[in-house]
């Protein structure tokens, strides 16, 4: 495995510790899509080793993740991944107290790399095994760190319960949190996940995989006024996402087109678009905080995770509506949105604080909504 893959993050610690009691260690590991990652967390919210091997330059060449390429490439690295992540930490095996591994959602190929590597660990060291679903990894990760917006000192810790737009490559939902696996479904995609529309949309435009990024860049420098693009369901009731009317418009304004693709038009093309998946986003959220359960259960934060919660224009879009509904904002770091070990080893720790381990053998699942914990 080449170093330049591998992205190993000095995350310092979190919080300053002062506590007196030793606290408890997890061991991450998260596989279930393009990045081989592990993490060393405790539970006073220090990350003492993150290690992501990212293998988006394998899939480049395809324009998106190729599961079996990705499956193969697990296998390679998983080893290295975590044996690296423990040297980095100055930890061995014995040091760690519970081993947590992404058992699904995701390709399933990958996900069983990383879940049978926690569970060779797990069985063969006696440690406890955590198995994480890895949208409660996106899920709780604002609870390990995040930017709190609206006044809040900084290293406070979120509380439940919290209003929550979980956007990735393969999910799109508004998720009531109540507690480690108590999750409302408030809103979700009736058909592609935001993610999926910025990656297609890189595509049609021909800039590269994961068109998420490139866009957001893209999108600062244009005018998002350029092109109308659809803002589906927004004048319908309901918390509820489409964006494959985006995607089709995106591809209509493509074919009427004659000629080179100027910088011009994809900086305006690419800001006309994200205009339209802000407007959504900011439209659901309006309703979802009208919402019954929402306005019984109060929450006071509403909290962006998921690969898309990179995106600058939704997070300030975001703030801006926390703000407006006296809620404070609070958003995970760039480098614990996208998918990553730090995240699976926390929602491992939160869950073996309440008892959820692993009691009889796990069988991965492609498919695990949260609604079902
Ligand atoms: O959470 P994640 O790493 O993987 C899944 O669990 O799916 O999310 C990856 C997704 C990709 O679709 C990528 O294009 C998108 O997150 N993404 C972004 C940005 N950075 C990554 N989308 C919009 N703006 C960004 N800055
Ligand atoms: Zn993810």
């Amino acid at each position: 495995m080449s170093d330049e893959k591998l992205i190993i993050m000095d995350m310092g610690n979190l919080t300053s510790d002062t506590h007196s009691v030793r606290p408890t260690l997890c061991l991450g590991i998260e596989s279930s899509c393009d990045e081989t990652s592990a993490a060393i967390v405790d539970s006073y919210r220090n990350i003492l080793a993150h290690i992501i091997y990212s293998q988006i330059p394998e899939h480049q060449k395809y324009g998106g993740v190729v599961p079996e390429l990705a499956a193969r490439a697990h296998i390679l690295a998983i080893d290295d991944v975590i044996k690296q992540t423990l040297a980095k930490a100055n930890k061995t095996i014995d040091d760690i107290d519970v081993v947590a591994a992404t058992a699904g959602p995701g390709l399933i190929g990958g996900v069983l790399v990383g879940w049978m590597a926690a569970t060779g660990i797990a069985q063969s060291t006696n440690k406890p095994l955590v198995a994480v679903n890895h949208l409660e990894g996106h899920a709780l990760v604002p609870r390990l760190s995040a930017t709190l917006a609206n006044g809040s000192a900084s290293g406070v810790q979120i509380e439940f319960p919290y209003l929550l737009m979980l956007a990735s490559g393969g999910h799109c939902q508004i998720l009531l949190v109540r507690g480690v696996g108590k999750y409302e479904m408030i809103g979700q995609t009736l058909d592609d996940s935001a993610g999926e529309a910025y990656d297609k949309v890189a595509k049609m435009l021909g800039l590269g995989y994961p068109g998420g990024p490139i866009v957001d860049k893209r999108a600062q420098a244009g005018n998002p006024n350029a092109f109308k693009f659809p803002r589906p369901l927004c004048d319908k009731p309901g918390c509820d996402f489409s964006f494959s009317g985006i995607k089709t418009a995106a591809r209509t304004f493509l074919d009427k087109h004659t000629g080179e693709l100027s910088e011009e038009y994809i900086n305006d093309f690419c800001a006309s678009f994200q205009a339209a998946v802000v407007d959504c986003i900011t439209n659901r959220l309006q309703n979802a905080l009208k919402d019954d359960r929402v306005r019984k259960a109060t929450p006071k934060t509403l909290v962006v995770a998921g690969g898309v919660a990179k995106n600058s224009a939704i997070r300030s879009a975001m703030e801006k509506m926390a703000q407006k509904n006296n809620m404070i904002f609070a958003a995970p770091p760039m480098n614990l949105c996208t998918d990553n070990g730090a995240m699976i080893a926390w929602a491992g720790l939160e869950n073996f604080a309440i008892g959820n381990v692993v009691k009889e053998p796990v069988a991965p699942r492609p498919r695990w909504p949260l609604t079902e914990l």
